[in-house]
């Protein structure tokens, strides 16, 4: 016997079911009508669909128990589907019976305008609004294009811990807890170094999990939990590592563009910028980006003693701010990568470049209309010398790297890999004003509920 679950018909099939009488199950998103006619916008988590309920077909009883529904109130609709130029999304039921599962009282999330605090307050409910089901639902077709992705590429999807003995990405960002007699475990702020490991064994990996920072930061870009897939290839260079960025940014968006038309329809997006997202994307050296600053009068903005100071001409070896970012980024209609930072502001692990070793083999690419820095990635150190001395340099601790430098003293190769921060894709992608739209439960400094 077929499963029940599989005659359950769903919005987003309409099209292929005009003619026939079908049940739906949902949430009334919106009720509306007079005299003999009621329309009950329906939504079911695929699309809205519009229940038109004339009293002559369903009778005055069905007919009066509709007239109670509320906002958000679930039920089981029956109707025919037809086809009907004037419904939003081109369909309608004509309703001929309707079972109220559950009344709604008082909905606190009405279609008025409401307050950003008052929203993500209720962002369990929050959620089934149209746009964040949009955006929910562009989400899913990221996290599926990553994975598509690395599958049809030949990678291998491995997991790495969350629960870590030691920092990836600096001491200062660390979320800790005891771990049982063996004293602080931390949780992880990047699966790379365990990428790395698995790398030498299969070749081609990714990781994809979430990502925890202790981030004082307080802009629209930053969650203290951000989901990030991370790549990482045996015998790959630093140039291998940009192409293959490339290729991965430029799938993710053409996916979206193909599958997502009618979520990015709801969110307003211009989808112009993103069809031109298309390989080759811009490359420049980090001194090319600080050249550049420099002709353009960008300066540094440094806060000292508390007041944010301008500094000019902006001097090397400085990172990068969003100030910075963006201005360099009002050029560019398509991501660019900036490569090759100085040693002194990125990670240990990173390849000092041999023709000249103040700067390393890093790369960030930043994204277009404001989208920021989307992935951070390297060549990694596979000398264990050079390794070790970088190690020490940073005051971390030889004996919690041990097994990190073992990678350099058994069958050490050269090896690449890159991080790409999900939600900031989704927020690029979707237009989101801010970061805690893109994921189901945003955690920030300030906010850990609902
Ligand atoms: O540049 P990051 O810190 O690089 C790493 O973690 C490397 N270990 C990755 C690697 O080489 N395997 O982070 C990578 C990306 C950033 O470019 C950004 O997109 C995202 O992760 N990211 C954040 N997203 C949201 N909130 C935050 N607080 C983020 N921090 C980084
Ligand atoms: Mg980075």
């Amino acid at each position: 016997m077929e499963s029940r679950y599989k005659s359950f018909r769903y919005i987003e099939q309409l099209q292929s079911l005009v003619g026939e009488t079908i049940t739906l199950k949902g949430w009334v998103y919106n009720i509306t009508g007079k005299g003999k006619l009621q329309f009950v916008m329906l939504r079911d988590g695929t699309g809205i669909a519009q229940c038109v309920v004339f009293k002559n077909n369903v009778g005055e009883e069905v007919f009066d128990n509709c007239k109670t529904l509320t906002q958000e109130s679930s039920v089981e609709i029956t109707g025919k589907v037809v086809a009907s130029e004037k419904a939003p999304g081109g369909y309608e039921i004509d309703v001929t019976n309707i079972n109220i599962l559950s009344l709604s009282n008082d909905y606190p999330i009405t279609p008025k305008e409401h307050g950003d605090a008052f929203l993500i307050e209720h962002r369990h409910l929050w959620l089934r609004s149209s746009r964040q089901m949009a955006i929910m639902r562009v989400r899913s077709a990221v996290m599926k294009a990553i994975r598509d992705f690395f599958d049809g590429n030949g990678f291998k999807l491995i997991d790495s811990p969350i629960l870590t003995p030691n920092a990836c990405e600096g001491t200062s960002t660390l979320f800790e807890t005891e771990y049982f007699d063996l004293g602080k475990a931390y949780l992880s702020q990047s699966g790379q170094l365990y990428a790395e490991a698995t790398a030498l064994a299969l070749g081609r990996v990714y990781t994809f999990g979430p990502a925890f920072r202790a981030e004082r930061s307080k802009t629209r870009k930053h969650l203290t939990e951000f989901w990030m897939v991370e790549p990482e290839m045996a015998f790959f260079d630093i140039n291998d590592d940009m192409d293959l960025a490339e290729d991965l940014v430029e799938y993710i968006v053409q996916y979206v563009l193909k599958t997502c038309q009618k979520e990015l329809a709801t969110l307003e997006r211009d989808t112009r910028p993103l069809e031109k997202v298309k390989r080759p994307f811009y490359r420049m050296s980090y001194t090319e980006a600080v050249e550049w600053l420099v002709a353009n009068d960008i300066p540094l903005i440094k806060n000292i003693d508390g007041v944010a100071t301008e500094i000019r001409p902006f001097p090397w070896g400085e990172d990068f701010g969003t100030v910075q970012e963006e201005a360099i980024m009002e050029q560019f209609d398509k991501p660019l990568i900036i490569h090759r930072y100085p040693t002194d502001i990125k990670a240990f692990y990173m390849k000092r470049d041999p023709e000249n070793p103040k700067v390393v083999l890093a790369m960030d690419m930043l994204g277009p209309e404001k989208a920021g820095e989307i992935i951070g990635g390297s060549q990694r150190e596979d000398d264990f010398d050079l390794l070790l001395e970088r190690i020490k340099k940073e005051n971390l601790s030889e004996e919690e790297y041990k097994w990190y430098l073992d990678l350099r003293r058994y069958g050490s190769v050269t090896h690449s890999g890159f991080g790409l921060g999900a939600e900031r894709v989704i927020k690029w992608i979707t237009g989101a004003a801010h970061i805690r739209e893109t994921i189901p439960f945003p955690r920030m400094i300030y906010r850990i509920t609902p």
